[in-house]
């Protein structure tokens, strides 16, 4: 059962995986990195014995590479609790250290393995034994964003869970209930589940379940009947994976945010292993990545220039390599690949490397080769991205190297403390902000629909609107097939006007007003320059611009942000869009031809 639940909710995470069981001799567990399959040949070799109770998990790796070690379930209390858990525990060092400093040792490279041991003290401690009581506890000390389940020997019935911030679903079964990071991991065998509030704690045995707060009062979850067919489940009711991973972009960003910086506004990026020295001798820095992510390349040129004074460069990886580049060791590479096996990248870090560079790489999965062969990683936390086109990763990428931008600028100095803390804050607002335009989806899928016989669009911007208008373009090419081209709004004059005729669809991303005056007017006037030659002109604003709307066909608004951050909000109706267009031509949007999601080969 517990497998046939893991294969459900593998797309979440499939790096490694693992099980524990609890029987009256106590627990036992078997875990793999790898995909399910390689678990389930362990199993084959050296079964299990039969259970009633017990805990599985597929994981995506934040803290630590996926090995055998680091997958879950992990241990502790000496091998009588086991654990697994999704998120990220952002204290886990500080505890790490108090639990060490107590003669712990630890095993692995994860934040889980902490939060284990933590909750196995407390069992033996303050928690007397009573193991939803030592989980309420747990939960107290942790800060993050987690989902943690325990089940322990001396409670062979039992499993205890806690959420804060991380997804957990229960589901009611007859004589059996189930706990899941959402209902497709126990839709075979219940319709009935309870959706559980933030900062709870549920204790469920084989005819019960009990629903606290972190602090022991009774609170209670919302119960709803699950329609869906397994296959929407695994999609969390979405028609495809781009379109729920569209809508996983508040939690992208935020995740990737998690853990980086202090209570006082400070960057804190630990794990970069490149010293802060050498980071500061960086003269230049010249970032390297294809399709989507060389778009995240190019908002990272205008954010990091602007708070840093370092000339960035942007460049395909498969046009870097062979054209002679001046690099040295002077010369931070910054890779960026959601897959991180982009053969082009590779080789381009590869050359980068041998030419005396320092090389970082931002990637989404843990362990993959680009992160292994760079000097330093910075990893972005949107978890598995199952559709081709990049949605979900791009934002966080670009998330990732507003971070890099930041730490370089405290580092050498170029920005004070306080800009820092306000950038942050800004970002931190980020992903309510994607929240707020995916409730309103329907106004860009309404006009998607309306335009699924167009054949040619064009999308315009300028500054950071011009990698969206780019990344606007590939969307809908990768996905609808459909002639779309991109081009810096200034650009158009020179060449590209000379497309628009009657009824052209013209995207246009329009800068805040609140910005460099002179940016935005420009920009207001290409809308008018197309709109003049016959354009059917759609606009992206600032919430508030009302300039823009006499020259407008469709205006979408997304709300206010700092000029540098607008990419993270302006490309979500742009991929809203795409999305929708090329579902109501009844394409497969998650698997478009021609495409794979990561192109090994050069
Ligand atoms: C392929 C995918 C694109 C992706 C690009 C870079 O071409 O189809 O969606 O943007 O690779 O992938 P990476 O994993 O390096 O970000």
């Amino acid at each position: 059962m517990i497998l046939e639940g893991l294969r459900r909710l593998e797309y979440r995470g499939y790096d490694s995986a693992g099980l524990a069981v609890v029987t009256d001799s106590g627990i036992d567990s078997r875990k793999k990195a790898g995909k399910l399959a390689n678990l389930v040949g362990a199993l084959e070799s050296d079964p299990l014995p039969a259970a009633l109770t017990g805990i599985g998990h597929t994981r995506w790796a934040t803290h630590g590479g996926p090995t055998d070690a680091n997958a879950h379930p992990h241990l502790a209390d000496e091998g009588n609790l086991a654990m697994i858990h999704n998120g990220i525990i952002e204290n886990f060092a500080e505890l790490k250290a108090k639990l060490r400093a107590d003669g712990v040792e630890f095993i692995s490279d994860t934040d889980t393995e902490v939060a284990a041991e933590l909750l196995g003290s407390i069992y033996r401690g303050a928690g007397e034994g009573n193991l939803t009581r030592s989980m309420e506890l747990t939960a107290c000390q942790l800060e993050g964003a987690f989902t943690l389940l325990a089940v322990h020997a001396d409670h062979p019935g039992v499993v205890v869970a806690a959420r804060r911030n991380s997804p957990l679903v229960l589901g009611l079964g007859d004589g059996e209930n189930f706990l899941g990071s959402d209902v497709s991991g126990f839709i075979d065998f219940t319709r009935r589940a309870v959706e559980l509030g933030q900062d709870q704690i549920v204790t469920i045995t084989p005819d019960a379940h009990s629903i606290t707060d972190f602090h022991g009062n009774p609170a209670e979850g919302k119960e709803f009947h699950v329609d869906w067919d397994a296959a929407s489940a695994e999609k969390g009711g979405f028609d495809s994976f781009m379109e729920k991973e569209i809508f996983d972009q508040p939690a992208a960003v935020a995740d990737t945010l998690l853990g980086r910086s202090d209570a006082f506004g400070r960057l804190t990026l630990d794990e970069l292993r490149i010293t802060p020295e050498e980071l500061a001798s960086v003269t230049k820095i010249v970032v390297l990545a294809c399709g989507t992510s060389a778009y995240g390349g190019s908002v990272a040129k205008y954010a990091i220039e602007n708070w840093c004074r370092i000339p960035v460069e942007v460049e395909l990886s498969h046009e870097f390599r062979y054209r002679d580049p001046i690099v040295d060791s002077n010369t931070l590479v910054v890779s960026i690949s959601q897959s991180g096996e982009t053969m082009d990248t590779l080789m381009a870090v590869r050359y980068a490397k041998e030419q005396g560079a320092k090389t970082l790489s931002i990637c989404n999965t843990n362990g993959s080769t680009i992160p292994r062969e760079s000097d330093a990683v910075l990893y972005t936390h949107a978890g598995p991205e199952i559709a081709v086109a990049s949605t979900k990763a791009f934002l966080a990428q670009i998330t990732a190297t507003y971070l890099l931008g930041l730490y370089l600028g405290q580092l050498r100095g170029n920005l004070f403390s306080g800009q820092i803390k306000d950038i942050l804050a800004d970002l931190g607002k980020i992903p309510a902000k994607i929240q707020d335009i995916l409730d309103r989806a329907e106004d860009i899928k309404e006009l998607a629909r309306s335009m699924k016989d167009t054949e040619s669009v064009l999308f315009l911007g300028r500054h950071v609107g011009y990698p969206v208008a780019m990344e606007g373009a590939l969307k809908l090419k990768e996905i609808a097939y459909i002639h779309a081209e991109g081009f810096a709004a200034g650009e158009l004059k020179h060449g590209p006007i000379a497309l628009i005729e009657q009824d052209k669809p013209v995207f246009v991303v329009v800068p805040s007003p609140r910005g460099r005056d002179s940016l935005h007017s420009k920009v207001v006037s290409n809308i008018q320059e197309v709109r003049a030659r016959g354009a059917k002109t759609l606009v992206i604003a600032e919430e508030g611009d009302e300039s823009v709307r006499e020259f407008a066909e469709f205006v979408f608004y997304v709300p206010e942000t700092p000029v540098l951050l607008m990419p993270l909000l302006a490309t979500v109706p742009l991929q809203l869009f795409a999305c929708e267009l090329a579902t109501a031509k009844g394409l497969d949007v998650d698997q478009p031809r021609n495409l794979a999601k990561s192109v090994t080969v050069e």
